[in-house]
């Protein structure tokens, strides 16, 4: 089989180093062209990765790819898309709406990036929870006359969230959530966080994180009717904070459902999704989609991180809730850069292309 020619934008980013990891040796996607902006264009990938003292500023762990590193960075402009079948964007959010509506209009995008999750003809798209909605990207390659589409993930908060609802939204009937964030620092990009500012430190805010949390878990867990998406009924509240955690995302939730729930119960309905996973044997898929825990001391960063490669979503200190008539509490733990945005994404691509849509 032919494999599918790809180009990462945004390749020399946090989400970008990741997707050149998550395309090591890719079955069925191949690497054949690299974009970045002006900083970087020019220059060999292993050069356009050094920080400005010379180290190599490498993002991910282990080593970096023999593939990418003598291939040179384009400029946007420069890239050949009448050579590719897909594209796969990491760009920084600001420059990602131009860049990707030129890209859309030739080949199809899959974004990590927010320049297109709140119009009405775009699903955010989680594989393995939201499938169906995919097939409004055939309506918006016909109303914007484009040969391509574009695909984006949801925010890498929404996406453990709306990952460990789903299920609960389903079978019980979820209708209002709490959730606080424990973000890693990762999550804000190569140049994000400043060390002073998080260092044995919280911070409280993160600028638009929470509107898009709430919108995003609602559009994810709508449904798709003649043609356009219905919003869930599900009211979202959540504060976003970051943490001095370098990879991934820890959320507490709370949760009101209209049916009776508890702990067993929810274990026995996420142990059932994983039988049922639609993505169950794609090749980034981990082998499950939740890990549920008893321990009380699960989920941690340092541990989960790993699990599934970073694919897996972990739940863990499941309790009813008293606060509600009908309810449970639960803490989850994401990987940001793995299943919250490039290996996601590259997940997303590979349902995309079993669907016939690439
Ligand atoms: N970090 C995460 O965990 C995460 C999770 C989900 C979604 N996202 C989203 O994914 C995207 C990338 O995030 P990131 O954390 O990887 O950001 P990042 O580390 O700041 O990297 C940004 C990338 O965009 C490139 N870029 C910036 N301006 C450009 C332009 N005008 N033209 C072409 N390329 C340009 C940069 O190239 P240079 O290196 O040449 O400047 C770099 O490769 C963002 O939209 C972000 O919101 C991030």
């Amino acid at each position: 089989m032919d494999k599918k020619r790809v180009a990462i934008i945004g390749v020399t980013g946090s989400v970008g180093q990741e997707f050149v990891q998550s395309l090591n040796n890719h079955p069925w996607f191949e690497v054949t062209q690299i974009a970045a902006s002006e900083r970087s264009a020019g220059k060999k990938y292993l050069d356009a990765i050094r920080d400005p003292s010379g180290i190599v500023a490498w993002d991910v762990g282990g080593e970096i790819p023999e593939y990418i590193k003598e291939m040179t960075v384009k400029r946007i402009d420069e890239l050949d898309v009448s050579q590719l079948d897909l594209v796969f964007s990491a760009v920084e959010s600001e420059a990602a709406r131009a860049i990707e509506t030129k890209m859309a209009a030739d080949v199809p995008v899959v974004s990590t990036s927010s320049a297109y999750r709140y119009e009405e003809v775009v699903p955010i798209l989680i594989p393995g929870i939201n499938d169906e909605q995919s097939d409004l990207l055939d309506v918006q390659k016909k109303n914007r006359n484009w040969k391509g589409w574009v695909a984006p993930l949801p925010n890498c908060t929404t996406t453990g969230l709306a990952i460990t609802l789903k299920p609960l939204l389903e079978k019980y009937g979820a209708k209002k959530v709490m959730m606080t964030s424990m973000q890693a620092i990762s999550g804000g990009g190569k140049s994000g966080v400043s060390a002073m500012g998080i260092t044995d430190n919280i911070l409280p805010y993160i600028p638009k994180e929470e509107g898009k949390v709430r919108i995003e878990t609602r559009k994810i867990l709508g449904k798709l009717v003649d043609g356009k998406i219905v919003d869930a009924d599900i009211r979202v509240s959540c504060t976003c904070t970051r943490v001095p955690v370098i990879d991934g995302h820890t959320e507490s939730v709370f949760v009101e459902t209209s049916q009776k729930i508890d702990p067993l119960m929810a274990k026995e309905t996420y142990n059932q999704y994983n039988l049922n996973s639609s993505v169950t044997g794609l090749p980034s898929a981990p082998a499950q989609y939740y890990a549920f825990h008893e321990d009380p001391t699960r989920p941690q960063p340092r541990m989960e991180r790993t699990v599934g490669d970073g694919m897996t979503t972990t739940i863990g200190r499941v309790e009813t809730e008293e606060l509600f008539e009908n309810g449970l509490k639960y803490m989850l733990f994401s990987h940001n850069k793995k299943m919250g945005s490039a290996k996601g994404a590259v997940l997303l691509a590979e349902m995309l292309y079993k669907k016939g849509k690439i």
